[in-house]
C-alpha cells in the first residue's frame, strides 16, 4: 500500500521544509472536511446507528483519528501519549493486529465518549501529527509521510461513509430530516445519450507511476476486451420507473436467485429510499425527501436490482476493465462525482497482487471475497479522492451507498 513513498513530492529536493508544509497543510485541509460535514450535526444525530452496515458520525470521527494515532503516531513519535487508553478498543474497526475491538453492530450504543470528548480526542491527535511532521528525521520521513498518506485517504472514504450512513439514519425518521436543506442533487450530464463502442483488444488497466493509490489497484496488467459498447450515460430515474411500472420488482425470471430471494425477504418495490407519497415518487436525499427527478441519474439500487434491470433492459453490466478502458478514452459521462457504478466483477486481487505486511496489510485485501466492484465515484466523494483505477466494492445487497448504473450492450 505505501507504494508512493514520497508523498508530496518535494518542488525541489533541496526544500525539506516545504515538503513538511505541504503535508501540514493537506492534514489539515482533510481533517476539516471531517469536521465540516459533521458540523450541521447534533450530539443526538451522530450517535445513531441505524443498521449494523452504519456508523455513528461520531464514530467515523473518532476512528479516523484512531487510525492516525495506531499507525502512524504510536510507532513513529517519540514520547507520545495516548490520548485515553479505552478508545483503541472502541475505534479500530477491523484490524485483527491491531488488538481487539467493539463489536460493530453495538457502536450506537456508545453514547460515551460524547461528541465533546471525540472532539477532544481529534485535537489532541491533530497536534501530534503536526509535531511529526515537523520534527521525523529526513531519513524517516518517506516512511512516515506514506503512512500519512494512506490515513488521509482513509479519513476521505470515511467523508463518505458518514454521509451514506447519516442518510440512512435520516431515512428511517418519519419527519424526512435534510441533512442540508440547500442541497441540489446533481442532474445528469448534456450530450448525446447512447452506446459507444469501447476499443477492442489489449489494454493495460491499474495504478502505475505517480500519485497515491490503494494497494488493490495494483498491479497493473493487462486484460482483453472483446467487442463491447459502453452506455456513454448512467441509468436515469424516469428508466429505472419503466423497470418499476413493468413490474420488474414482480418477475423472477429477470432475476439473480440470490438477488430474487433478497427482493423478496426485503420487500424491494423500488430504489433504496424511493417511497410514494400521494401517488408520486419521492426519495429521500441529503436535501431531504424530493419528488424524483427523472432526468437525474438513479441512486441507491443494489448490484442484485443493478443486474435485474440490465436483464430487463437487454443489455450487461460493464466489467470493471470496459469501464476502466472507456473512462481512461474519455468515453463515458458522469464518470465521477454523481454516482458509483457497480460492474459485473466480483473484487478479487489483481494478478501479481500482494497485500501490504502487517496490520495495514488488512486494509484491503482481506475483503476480497464475495463482493463486487464499483467503479467511478459519487457525489459523496470528496474532491480530489476520485480515480480512473479506483476500486470500491460493496456486498451485492448493498444499496445505501450511492450507487447507480452503468449499462453495456455486446455487439
Ligand atoms: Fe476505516
Amino acid at each position: 500500500m505505501a507504494r508512493i513513498a514520497t508523498w508530496p513530492a518535494a518542488p525541489d529536493a533541496a526544500a525539506p521544509r516545504h515538503r513538511r508544509a505541504l503535508c501540514i497543510e493537506s492534514f489539515r485541509k482533510v481533517r476539516d472536511e471531517t469536521e465540516r460535514r459533521a458540523s450541521s450535526l447534533s450530539a443526538e444525530d451522530q450517535i445513531v446507528q441505524s443498521m449494523a452496515d452504519a456508523s455513528p458520525a461520531k464514530w467515523h470521527r473518532a476512528h479516523v483519528t484512531w487510525f492516525f494515532e495506531q499507525f502512524l503516531l504510536v510507532p513513529h513519535l517519540p514520547g507520545y501519549e495516548i490520548f485515553d487508553e479505552r478508545f483503541p478498543f472502541l475505534f479500530n474497526s477491523y484490524y485483527v493486529a491491531a488488538g481487539p475491538r467493539h463489536a460493530r453492530p453495538q457502536r450506537g450504543l456508545v453514547t460515551r465518549p460524547n461528541a465533546g470528548d471525540v472532539a477532544g480526542y481529534r485535537a489532541h491527535v491533530d497536534a501530534a501529527v503536526e509535531r511529526l511532521i515537523e520534527t521525523v528525521p529526513d531519513d524517516a520521513a518517506d516512511a512516515v509521510f506514506a503512512i500519512l498518506e494512506i490515513g488521509l485517504n482513509h479519513e476521505q472514504q470515511h467523508q463518505e461513509l458518514l454521509l451514506t450512513d447519516i442518510l440512512h439514519a435520516f431515512a428511517q425518521n418519519p419527519t424526512d430530516p435534510a441533512y442540508d436543506p440547500d442541497y441540489q442533487m446533481p442532474g445528469s450530464a448534456a450530450g448525446p445519450r447512447g452506446f459507444v463502442p469501447v476499443p477492442s483488444g489489449v489494454h493495460a488497466i491499474g495504478h502505475a507511476g505517480e500519485g497515491f493509490c490503494f494497494d488493490n489497484e495494483t498491479p497493473r496488467h493487462d486484460v482483453l476486451i472483446n467487442e463491447v459498447r459502453i452506455a456513454r450515460h448512467l441509468v436515469s430515474n424516469a428508466e429505472w420507473l419503466e423497470f418499476v411500472e413493468a413490474g420488474g420488482y414482480r418477475t423472477p425470471s429477470l432475476w439473480l436467485s440470490d438477488g430474487w430471494t433478497m427482493a423478496q425477504t426485503e420487500g424491494w418495490q423500488a430504489p433504496g429510499y424511493w417511497r410514494e407519497v400521494d401517488g408520486a415518487w419521492h426519495t429521500m436525499t441529503l436535501g431531504g425527501l424530493k419528488p424524483i427527478d427523472p432526468n437525474a441519474p438513479v441512486l441507491h439500487v443494489s448490484y442484485y436490482e443493478a443486474e435485474a434491470f440490465a436483464r430487463f433492459a437487454g443489455k450487461h453490466l460493464p466489467s470493471e476493465a470496459e469501464w476502466e478502458v472507456a473512462a481512461r478514452n474519455g468515453m463515458l459521462a458522469d464518470a465521477f462525482a454523481v454516482a458509483w457504478q457497480w460492474a459485473r466483477s466480483a473484487y478479487l486481487p489483481y494478478p501479481g497482487y500482494r497485500a501490504a505486511e502487517g496490520a495495514l496489510g488488512e486494509y484491503n485485501g482481506k475483503f476480497m471475497v464475495s463482493q463486487m466492484v464499483l467503479r467511478g465515484s459519487s457525489l459523496a466523494t470528496p474532491a480530489g479522492h476520485e480515480r480512473v483505477t479506483y476500486r470500491n466494492f460493496f456486498y451485492p445487497p448493498a444499496r445505501w451507498q450511492f450507487s447507480g448504473v452503468r449499462l453495456a450492450e455486446f455487439a
